[in-house]
């Protein structure tokens, strides 16, 4: 199988590999990088399990190629933890229950920063429309709905 070469920057190291065009992006990101934290649900879109952030915009890895990412930024759920941005979301989900067994959990937490570096405070409506690609199993989602809102009133005080 041909192989094409892939440049791109993941969680801020720049990173060059080859790969088959095949290849989606979040399978990239697990098999090739190690980056386990994004996971793979129903590999057709419907999930959101494999969410990243691609130039700061949510996308679903398993319908994106490794190849159509040649010159971008990506951002997985390892990058933004360890870089603490999200540690006011890690502890508002712990603190209100709003996850279970976690499979959606990084997801969701990618998903709620993209919403929240809009700025303000979106409301609850807003908040369950931008989660709507996201599924759980677990929750019922009013915990996860409140965690973010909770966040967003937090960091529009500053
Ligand atoms: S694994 Fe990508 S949307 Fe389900
Ligand atoms: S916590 Fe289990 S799927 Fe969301």
């Amino acid at each position: 199988m041909s192989t094409l070469d892939v440049r791109m920057t993941v969680n801020g190291e720049a990173v060059s590999e080859s790969v088959e065009p095949r290849t989606t992006l979040v399978d990239f990101l697990r098999e090739t990088l190690g980056l386990t934290g994004s996971h793979v649900g129903c590999e057709h879109g419907v999930c959101g399990a494999c969410t990243v952030l691609l130039d700061g915009t949510i996308v679903r890895g398993c319908l994106t190629l490794a190849v159509q990412c040649d010159g971008a930024s990506v951002e997985t759920i390892e990058g933004v933890s360890d870089s603490g941005a999200i540690a006011d979301l890690q502890e508002a989900f712990r603190r209100r229950n709003a996850l279970q067994c976690g499979y959606c959990t990084p997801a969701m937490l990618l998903t709620a920063q993209e919403l929240l570096a809009r700025g303000g405070i979106p409301s609850r409506d807003t908040i369950r429309e931008h989660l709507a690609g996201n599924y759980c199993r677990c929750t019922g989602y009013q915990a996860i709905v409140d965690a973010i809102e909770s966040v967003a009133q937090a960091r529009a005080k500053g």
